[in-house]
C-alpha cells in the first residue's frame, strides 16, 4: 500500500498514538478521506478487543456498501472482511460489526443501548443530528473511538459549530484533505471532477471550504450562453410539472437528445396574481395544448400532486413523480446549467425570471432555498433529477446517481 503525504500524516499520529476519540476526516471530493479512513479502520479494529462490538454506518445502508464495505473488502480481503446487508453485520478480522444506516427516522432507536468499542461513519453531515449524540454516548468503554469522514457543507451545520470548531475543547482530531491531496489521481480526471462543481459546491466539494450558500442559486446562468433560439433537431419530448393552485402553477416543454435538454415552451400561470384558479381540467387542458402534436415520452410531476397525476394518467399521459431531493437536485441543475447542458427558449420568460430571482435562505440552519420565485425551478429540477441525471457528467460518489 503506497499513502499519500497527507494519508500518512494520519496513519503516524495512528503509530504514535495520537488519535484522539473523535477523528474526522473532512474535505473535497476523491481526496483519499475514504480510502484511508478504511485502512485505518481495519488497522486499528485488528488491535482492539475481538469481544467488544463495533458499528459502520452511512447515511443508508446502500452508500454504505459501495462507498464502504465493497471498497474495505478490497482492502483486507474477503478472508479478514465479510458482510450481510440483510442481517445487517460484518466481521472484520474476527470482531463483529454492525451496519446501520443513519438517515432513518427510527436509526436512533436502534443504537440506544448499545456499548460500542468502535464507530465508523461515512458522510458524516448528512446524518441527523440526535443519531451522533446518541452514537456518541454509546462509546463509552475506555479507548473508545470514532472515525467519520465528510464533505463540508455549511458553516452552520451542527457538526462544524458544536465539533469541528471547538476541536481544542474536545477529544477530536479534525484533518483536512483537499483534490490535491490525493496525488493517485490522473491530473486529467482531477480537471474533469473540477469543472462538475460550481458556486457554493465548488467551494464545499472542491476546495474543502465550509461556507455559507447564499445569493442566487443559479449564478452560473448567463443569458448569452443558455438562450437558445433554436433547439436540437432530434430527442424525445417531455413536460415537467409543478404543479400550484393558489402558488403558480409551471409547466415547461423540453426536447432531451441524451446530451443536452432544450427548454422549448412553457406555461406558467399564477391563480393569487390572476385572482381565479383553475380546475385540474382546465390544467390538462393547458398541458395538451402545451404538447402540441408532439409524442410525450412522460410528464414529470411535482410528487406531491396526487390528484392532477391521476387526471394526467386518465388522458393517456405517462407520468414520473418528480426525484425531490432539494439540495441534491440544486446541485445537479447547477452542474448541467454549467456543463451548457440545459438550454432555453427565449419565450421560457417566467423560467428565466427566476434563474434570475432564486435564492438561497441564508437564515436557515440548513441549505434551504427562499420559497419563493421557485415554481419554474422546481420543475426543471424535477425534469433533470428524473430524467436527464444518469447522463450528466457527475462525480459517482454523490447525490445518489
Ligand atoms: N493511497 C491510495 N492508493 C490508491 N488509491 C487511492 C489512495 N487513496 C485514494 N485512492 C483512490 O482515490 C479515489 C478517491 O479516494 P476516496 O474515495 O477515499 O476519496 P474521498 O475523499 O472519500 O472522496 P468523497 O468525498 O468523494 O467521498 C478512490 O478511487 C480511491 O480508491
Ligand atoms: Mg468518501
Amino acid at each position: 500500500m503506497i499513502y499519500t503525504q497527507k494519508q500518512r500524516t494520519l496513519m503516524d499520529l495512528w503509530k504514535q498514538n495520537k488519535l484522539c476519540r473523535l477523528n474526522i476526516l473532512e474535505g473535497s471530493v476523491s481526496s483519499g478521506k475514504t480510502w484511508i479512513s478504511l485502512v485505518l479502520w481495519a488497522f486499528w479494529v485488528a488491535t482492539m478487543p475481538q469481544d467488544k462490538l463495533y458499528l459502520m454506518c452511512g447515511k443508508s445502508l446502500t452508500t454504505l456498501k459501495r462507498n464502504c464495505l465493497i471498497p474495505l473488502e478490497e482492502l483486507v480481503g474477503s478472508s479478514n472482511f465479510t458482510f450481510s446487508l440483510a442481517a445487517k453485520e460484518g466481521y472484520l478480522f474476527g470482531r463483529r460489526m454492525l451496519l446501520e444506516g443513519g438517515n432513518d427516522a427510527r436509526s436512533e432507536s436502534k443504537i440506544r443501548g448499545l456499548t460500542l468499542q468502535g464507530a465508523y461513519c461515512d458522510e458524516l453531515t448528512l446524518f441527523p443530528r440526535d443519531f451522533f449524540v446518541m452514537l456518541l454516548s454509546r462509546l463509552r468503554v475506555p479507548g473508545a473511538k470514532l472515525i467519520a469522514t465528510t464533505n463540508p457543507d455549511s458553516p452552520q451545520h451542527w457538526l462544524k459549530t458544536e465539533y469541528i470548531d471547538r476541536e481544542n475543547e474536545l477529544d477530536l482530531l479534525d484533518m483536512r484533505f483537499t483534490l490535491d491531496d490525493n496525488t493517485t489521481l490522473d491530473p486529467d480526471y482531477v480537471d474533469s471532477i473540477k469543472a462538475e462543481y460550481t458556486g457554493v459546491f465548488y467551494e464545499r466539494f472542491i476546495r474543502g471550504e465550509w461556507c455559507l450558500a447564499e445569493g442566487r442559486i443559479y449564478s452560473q446562468f448567463d443569458p448569452a450562453k443558455h438562450i437558445r433560439r433554436e433547439g436540437p433537431s432530434k430527442g424525445r419530448w417531455y413536460i415537467s410539472v409543478d404543479y400550484g393552485t393558489m402558488n403558480a402553477f409551471s409547466a415547461g416543454l423540453w426536447r432531451y437528445d441524451g446530451e443536452t435538454a432544450y427548454r422549448a415552451a412553457e406555461w406558467y400561470y399564477s391563480g393569487r396574481k390572476t385572482r381565479r384558479q383553475l380546475t385540474n381540467t382546465q390544467y390538462l387542458k393547458q398541458l395538451q395544448y402545451l404538447a402540441g402534436d408532439r409524442p410525450i415520452e412522460a410528464v414529470i410531476v411535482d410528487p406531491s400532486a396526487a390528484s392532477f397525476i391521476a387526471e394526467l394518467r386518465q388522458a393517456g399521459f405517462t407520468v414520473r413523480k418528480g426525484k425531490n431531493d432539494v439540495v441534491d437536485g440544486i446541485r445537479r441543475t447547477a452542474s448541467a446549467l454549467q456543463q451548457g447542458k440545459l438550454l432555453f427558449s427565449p419565450v421560457c420568460t417566467d423560467c428565466i425570471r427566476e434563474f434570475g430571482l432564486y435564492c438561497w435562505d441564508e437564515k436557515a440552519p440548513e441549505d434551504r432555498p427562499l420559497k419563493e420565485n421557485d415554481h419554474a425551478m422546481d420543475e426543471v429540477r424535477y425534469f433533470v433529477s428524473t430524467i436527464m441525471c444518469g447522463d450528466i457528467h457527475y462525480h459517482a460518489v454523490k447525490g445518489g446517481i
